[in-house]
């Protein structure tokens, strides 16, 4: 595998403890045309997964070009290596977001399908967090049109599209998984731009009362990563996804606050409060269907948010955190 061991995921850019002792591990930067000839010289990958990225969604408004660096170029990188080598991978599987819907679909009253766009600081400023008169929808790949409301979203789009088109020119099989949000044992405890199971379960630890923006509707799909990882594993095996673009989460929709309420009494520590305070870019609701990713991989998501949150504290406390 090639990870540069980011410092704002890995605190202490060692070899992650949790990977598995036969993971060969080239410590390098995708988006260096030199990292690909040293792997690929060695190396002939037969089947790749394709994870790497900048990863700051709100962090990637003010610092945009590195994330179209990293996750733009460093797959057109990855690629042109492939092609000066005469690569033809069997399959790649990329780990795409529910960052490139945006708000995603919403209806009207009278069922009629809507993209309101972005949400503007006008609007949240006024505690106007709901378009009025409209109710989100579940993203569905199938469906739903990509509107990415985050430079990070932009850019996970772009990456798709330069996969697909680059595999269909060469005719390599690769697969699109789109990711809500990811949560669970092993995840960066350190990247403050990122995770916010973790942070709630590190305020709440401390005996903090847990901040919850807006009026803490905001809704998300909380996959647990041991479901993702057996997704991956499942697309990267699977002739049967070749093309497919699938949604990857647990089709369910978790309040932020139900979220926080959650944590809290996990560690017995004081109610979260609302703040009314908001991220620019960050989108309302975001949750998926599911029914095509099990038609097309046999998947289906195995833990529930009560498990995977319980494993996750107990794995937290077992890191020996000064904080
Ligand atoms: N975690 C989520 O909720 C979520 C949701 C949707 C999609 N995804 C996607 O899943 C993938 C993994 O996400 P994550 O949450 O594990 O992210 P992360 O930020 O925790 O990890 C990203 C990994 O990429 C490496 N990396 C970053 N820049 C690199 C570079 N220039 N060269 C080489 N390696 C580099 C980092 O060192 C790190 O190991 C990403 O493609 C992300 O877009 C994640």
């Amino acid at each position: 595998m090639l990870d540069n061991l980011h410092p704002q995921v890995h605190a202490s850019r060692e070899r992650p403890a949790r990977l598995h002792p036969d993971a060969i591990l080239l410590e390098g930067d995708v988006t260096d045309p030199e990292a690909w000839d040293t792997l690929l010289s060695q190396w002939n990958p037969k089947r790749v997964l394709h994870l790497a990225a900048e990863t700051g969604t709100g962090q990637s408004l003010t610092e945009g070009s590195r994330h179209a660096s990293v996750n733009v170029v460093g797959t057109t990188r990855m690629l042109d290596a492939f092609a000066a080598k005469g690569i033809a991978p069997e399959k790649i599987v990329l780990t795409s977001s529910r960052a490139v819907y945006g708000e995603g679909r919403w209806v009207t009253v009278e069922g009629k399908d809507v993209y309101p766009g972005q949400r503007g600081v006008d609007m949240l400023s006024a505690g106007q967090w709901d378009f009025p008169g409209l109710t989100s929808q579940p993203h569905n790949a199938e469906c739903t049109f990509p509107a990415p409301t985050s430079v990070y979203g932009a850019t996970k789009l772009t990456q798709e599209h330069v996969l697909s088109a680059w595999c269909r020119s060469f005719d390599v099989p690769y697969t699109t998984l789109r990711l809500q949000n990811v949560y669970g044992v092993g995840q960066s405890l350190f990247n403050s731009y990122t995770g916010i199971v973790s942070l709630f379960c590190r305020l709440a630890r401390k005996n903090q009362s847990i901040p919850v923006y807006e009026d803490g509707e905001i809704i998300r799909d909380f996959v647990c990563i041991d479901d993702v990882a057996r997704a991956v594993v499942m697309a990267l095996m699977s002739d049967g996804a070749d093309g497919e673009v699938l949604d990857v989460g647990t089709g369910i929709g978790t309040s932020i606050q139900q979220l926080a309420t959650m944590v809290a009494g996990i560690y017995d520590a004081p109610l979260p409060h609302l703040t009314a305070q908001f991220r620019n870019g960050d989108v309302r609701a975001a949750w998926c269907e599911i029914p095509r990713t099990t038609s097309v991989l046999g998947w289906s998501p195995r833990v529930s948010l009560g498990e995977g949150v319980a494993q996750l504290v107990t794995w937290i406390e077992e890191q020996n955190l000064v904080d």
